[in-house]
Formats: structure tokens, C-alpha cells, sequence
């Protein structure tokens, strides 16, 4: 590889998430903030930089933008892969796992037992405890803790439950080919009893993985208070590929029970636009929850990719990064329960940076405006859109004029879209050159969006993030213009702010 071009695919490397120094990551696991700092670990391939050798990396961040790579933290070996799964700070040693002065942290993770065990072939869930933080990890003697015998039972999420009935551990995990979450419960993390199980409903277009249920307010009520149940799957999500749907409903220590079933039992997918979503866009994935976040906050991050061109996205020696961590709320509109999210840590404040564009009002007509001062290829940009006569109006991102990734807005079929066909390298698999869209209705007859633009990726929280669409591309290092456009009419911009990292 000649030095140029070494230079373009770094380029490629994200100033706001995380990425793995030089090696292969897919979800994120045992999602905790413990010892001060947030321990971001995750699907980690070791030694490559495409899918293989499943072990589990490690990261810490203060404040969810500066992260520090650790060694792998749990490593496959000849008898298992480590699977996706999460971590407990288990404060009363109900384990026997901690020593008289030190409690540990518990990993609840997936065996995928490989040839060299007497488990081959099965899924089954395991644990490891650390006394120093979460920098190094001791298997279980006895894993795994949890097995049915089952090839497809997968990514355990563990929480403290405490409720009228009880306190107590949940377990919930996927059958991924039944569609199905499994709950259990335990007083020591090691015995598990079967509480219930959830599932086919909604959306079951692909596997279901990586769940996660807890607790939220509705409208910050304390006095009412709803629980999520997140399922990833894939294929299958609303355009296509991998994706997140969510459930709003109870959980009673036994059973959760939901309030936005739309379907039940296995579906054709002619339905996904009735169904609930995390995200919109082709690019998040197995999100998934903090445990013991500060101020009780429900924050969550997903892995940026989409099995279907995963291990084909041309960056190099790294290969896929995490979204920036979001701040998960919940919300009573027109009759629905639904999640807004906004990023948790708003990484202008932690960098010290004051918007470097400004723009108090705008009227753009049946043009493109190229926005002279605010280019640039790490940037969030604010903005408010009141429509005039135009058709479509929105903007265009990592831009030269020629490619660009266009954020759109169409009034009339009540829809927000991004169109990456030509946002760059696209041809590196034949999925990836897509236009994909959310349904968008106004908010007092305006639309506001918050776009995240790093060096491979584009988040947009458009609504105060009921509605987010989250994708990479792959521009050239010198699109970098951003410009508005509207056409068939007007479009009005206001409060746009615009704040650059690069
Ligand atoms: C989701 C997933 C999980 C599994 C892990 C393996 O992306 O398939 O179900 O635990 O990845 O890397």
C-alpha cells in the first residue's frame, strides 16, 4: 500500500467514537460505569480485522468521548468463543466471587462452545468475575452456569431487579431462531430459574439478539413508570439489514408484558413501518444499556455497522466503530409510548468548542447553498426547518459538489431520508449504496435536526430524537462543504449552529 493511499483509509478513523486501535469489534458488551469511569468492552477480534477468534476488548472513557484501549479483557480459547453478553457490579459478593475487602464485578457472557469442548455446537451462558475494576478477569470454574442445550441461545443481559415482589438478578437472553427473549432469575448469579419468555412478536425478519429490558419514567413521572424491552435482529429491520425494535409495557419480576404488540407470532415483513425502531438507519446495532450509569440515567451505545457488508467496509487497520453514547427517555406522543435519545455527553462540551457557524435565519429557494465558514469533516450542526412550498429541503453533508450524503426531508409523504448512493466509496459491497427513510411529521409546523458528521459516519436525531437515523459513509478527504437545498419551492433554516472537530 503506497503512503497516499495508507493516509486516504485512515483517514477514515473516527474523531468522536470509538474504534479499536487496529483490530476487528462488533456489539458492545458489559455496558458499566464503575471505579469513575465508563468500561466499554466489546466483539473483539484480537488479531484481525474481520470477524473470528470472538473474545471480549476493553475500553474506558471519563466522559464517553476520550477512550483508552485496555488488553482483551476475556479471551476465546480452544473449547469457547466469548459472546456478546454484559457485566454486574455485584456490590454484596452474592456470588462468593469477592474477597473480604474487594466485591466484584460479574460477566454474564455467551460460551459458544467450539470442536475442543464437550459442548459443541451449543450456546450456553457463562460467567468470569474481576477484582480489580474490570481490567483483568477470572473465568468460572464451574460455566457454563446457564445451558439448554441449545445451539442459538445467546447475549445475556443481567440486572438488579427490586420490586414489590422481591430483589433479585434477571438474566434475559435470546432463543435467536425461536424469536424469542428467555427471563431468569437468580439470588447468586450461578442458579438460574426460568421466570418466562417473550416472543415472536413485531418485527421477526431476522435472528433476535442482544436484548435489554429496564426500567423508564414517562415524561420524567417517577409515579409512572414503563419498561423497555429492546430486541435486536437481523436481517430484517425497517431498511433492510440489521436493526433495533423495542417494546413499551410492564414487567412485574415475572413476566413482561407489552403494550405495543402490533403482531403477534412470526410475520411476513410487510409491517416494519408500524413497529417501533431504535434507530432508522442502516448503521446501528445490538445497542444495548449501562449498567449503574450515574443519576440513574438509561445510556445506551450500538455497534455501527450492519451484518451485511460488516466485514466489507474499507477502513483499515480497524475495522468498525461504536455510535456515540445516547441518553434513552421515554415519552407519551399522540397516544404512543415512544424513546427519545440525544447523545449523553454532548462532546462540544467536553472538547471545550464553541460553534464556529452561525446562522439566526435562512431562506433557501429551489437551490443548493453551500455554506461558506463551516466546512469541515468532524462537525455537529443544529438546525431548525420550516417549510415554505418546497417539495424537499434538508442538507447535504461531506460534500465537494460532485458526491455528497444528503439529509432530506419530504412534507408530503412524511418522511426524513438519507441518501448515501453517492456519499463516497460505495462499491465495496452491493447493499451498501442506499436511501433509506423514517417516517417525520412536524412539530408546531417545523422540523429540528441534530446531525453528528464524523469521518465515517453520519447520526441524525431529528425531533429531539424520537426520530434518529444512523449511518457510515465512506466520502473523500476533501468533501467537505456542507450545504442546504430545497426544491420545487422554499424551505426556512433557523438557529442553525455548527460546531467542527476537523
Ligand atoms: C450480534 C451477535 C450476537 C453474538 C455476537 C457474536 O451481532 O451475533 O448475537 O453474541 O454477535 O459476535
Amino acid at each position: 500500500m503506497t503512503a497516499s493511499t495508507a493516509t486516504t483509509v485512515e483517514s477514515f478513523r473516527p474523531a468522536l467514537h470509538y474504534a479499536a486501535r487496529n483490530t476487528w469489534l462488533n456489539d458492545p458488551n458489559g455496558l458499566i460505569h464503575h471505579g469513575g469511569v465508563y468500561h466499554l468492552y466489546y466483539q473483539n477480534n484480537p488479531v484481525d480485522n474481520v470477524w473470528g477468534n470472538m473474545s471480549w476488548g476493553h475500553a474506558t472513557s471519563p466522559d464517553l468521548l476520550n477512550w483508552t484501549e485496555h488488553p482483551v479483557a476475556i479471551a476465546c480459547d480452544e473449547q469457547e468463543d466469548i459472546f456478546s453478553g454484559s457485566i454486574v457490579f455485584d456490590r454484596h459478593n452474592s456470588s462468593g466471587f469477592g474477597t473480604a475487602t474487594a466485591a466484584p464485578l460479574v460477566a454474564a457472557y455467551t460460551s459458544a462452545f467450539k470442536a475442543g469442548s464437550a459442548h459443541h455446537g451449543v450456546q450456553a451462558q457463562s460467567l468470569a468475575h474481576s477484582l480489580d475494576g474490570g481490567y483483568t478477569w477470572t473465568k468460572h470454574a464451574s460455566n457454563p452456569v446457564l445451558n439448554r442445550g441449545s445451539a442459538e441461545f445467546r447475549d445475556p443481559k443481567v440486572f438488579r431487579y427490586e420490586g414489590p415482589v422481591g430483589s433479585y438478578w434477571v438474566m434475559i437472553a435470546v432463543e435467536a431462531t425461536d424469536f424469542q427473549v428467555v427471563l431468569y432469575k437468580s439470588d447468586n448469579l450461578k442458579d438460574w430459574d426460568l421466570l418466562s419468555s417473550f416472543g415472536p412478536a413485531n418485527a421477526t425478519g431476522g435472528v433476535w439478539e442482544c436484548p435489554d429490558l429496564f426500567p423508564l419514567p414517562v415524561d420524567g413521572d417517577p409515579e409512572n413508570v414503563k419498561w423497555v424491552l429492546v430486541v435486536n435482529l437481523n436481517p430484517g429491520g425497517p431498511n433492510s439489514g440489521s436493526a433495533g425494535q423495542y417494546f413499551v409495557g410492564d414487567f412485574d419480576g415475572t413476566t413482561f408484558t407489552s403494550g405495543t404488540t402490533v403482531t403477534e407470532g412470526v410475520q411476513d415483513p410487510d409491517r416494519l413501518g408500524e413497529y417501533q425502531w431504535l434507530d432508522w438507519g442502516r448503521d446501528y446495532y445490538a445497542a444495548v444499556s449501562f449498567s449503574d450509569a450515574p443519576d440513574n440515567r438509561r445510556l445506551m451505545i450500538s455497534w455501527m455497522n450492519n451484518w451485511q457488508y460488516a466485514n466489507e467496509i474499507p477502513t483499515s487497520p480497524w475495522r468498525s466503530p461504536m455510535s456515540l453514547a445516547r441518553e434513552i427517555s421515554l415519552h407519551a406522543v399522540d397516544g404512543r409510548l415512544r424513546l427519545a435519545q440525544r447523545v449523553a455527553e454532548d462532546p462540544a462540551t467536553v472538547s471545550g468548542l464553541s460553534p464556529v457557524f452561525e446562522l439566526a435565519e435562512a431562506t433557501v429557494s429551489n437551490e443548493t447553498l453551500v455554506l461558506d465558514g463551516a466546512a469541515g469533516s468532524v462537525q455537529h450542526i443544529d438546525l431548525t426547518f420550516t417549510p415554505g412550498t418546497a417539495e424537499e429541503f434538508g442538507l447535504v453533508v461531506r460534500t465537494d459538489g460532485t458526491e455528497g450524503t444528503r439529509i432530506g426531508i419530504r412534507p408530503a409523504d412524511g418522511r426524513i431520508f438519507i441518501d448515501r448512493r453517492n456519499s463516497g466509496l460505495t462499491d465495496f459491497h452491493e447493499s451498501f449504496a442506499s436511501i433509506d427513510s423514517a417516517p417525520l411529521l412536524p412539530i408546531d409546523g417545523s422540523y429540528q435536526l441534530s446531525v453528528y458528521v464524523d469521518h465515517c459516519s453520519v447520526e441524525i436525531f431529528a425531533q429531539g430524537g424520537l426520530v434518529t437515523l444512523t449511518e457510515l459513509i465512506f466520502p473523500s478527504a476533501t468533501s467537505t462543504d456542507v450545504a442546504l437545498y430545497a426544491t420545487g419551492g422554499t424551505a426556512t433554516v433557523s438557529g442553525l449552529n455548527l460546531t467542527r472537530w476537523a
